[in-house]
């Protein structure tokens, strides 16, 4: 799919107050530093769309951008992250589980993982709780050009055969350099493919 178009649309804590579920949406998440504001930028193709940082804790609020004018991408910060206190991190996972439990149009969430680590609780305790909730989400393997080959591929194999000791069968699944701009032609096919079934709710 083409990207003709990406804008910044608005940023909110409050899941109340996002933009009109008219269109289908598409949100990033994982742990703190993961990439994926990163990622939003590489599949479109502009730098300075979605903020990022070489810090963690760098995204603090939902963030829509529109594009092509009729579907979304949504960036939400991260979880896991060490440096905030035990009250904002409270809110934060409020605010983002508010946000999944009630968005109508989010058609499917991405949950990027690190491709250098090995399964962490906090991802796979995060992907049980949204089968539990059926919230569609597909994987995300990120930074990849950090990684050999062999390595790569290696790391992969093991995080899915460890997944398929807790799972029947395993979601969608990509391997990503924002770098490289590696996989972010098959993410952009994934989504074109489910706009397509994509139903307005009235
Ligand atoms: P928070 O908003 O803090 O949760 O982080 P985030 O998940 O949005 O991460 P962000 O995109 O800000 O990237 C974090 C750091 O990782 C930055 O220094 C990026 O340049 C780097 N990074 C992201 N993607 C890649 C990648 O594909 N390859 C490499 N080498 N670095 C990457
Ligand atoms: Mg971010």
């Amino acid at each position: 799919m083409k990207i003709k178009n990406a804008q910044f649309v608005i940023s909110n804590t409050n899941y109340k107050l996002c933009p009109k579920e008219n269109m289908p949406e598409y949100a990033f998440i994982g742990r703190s530093n993961v990439g994926k504001s990163s990622l939003i930028n590489a599949l479109v193709n502009n730098k300075n769309l979605a903020k990022t940082s070489g810090k963690p804790g760098k995204t603090q609020l939902i963030n829509h951008f529109i594009i092509n004018n009729n579907w979304y991408l949504v960036d939400l910060p991260g979880f896991g992250y060490a440096k905030i206190s035990k009250e904002k991190r409270k809110e934060f996972e409020t605010m983002i589980s508010n946000y999944l439990l009630n968005r109508k149009n989010l058609v499917c969430l991405f949950v990027l993982i690190d491709s250098r680590h090995k399964p962490q609780s906090i991802d796979q305790e995060f992907m049980q709780w949204l089968a539990k909730k059926e919230i569609p989400f597909a994987i995300v393997f990120t930074k990849s050009d950090k990684l050999g080959k062999n390595i790569l591929q290696k790391n992969i194999d093991f995080y899915k055969s460890e997944m398929l000791k807790e799972w029947e069968e395993l979601p969608d699944l990509f391997i990503t350099s924002s770098e490289q701009k590696k996989g972010t032609e098959e993410i952009k096919d994934f989504i074109e493919k489910l706009n397509l079934s994509f139903k307005p709710i009235i």
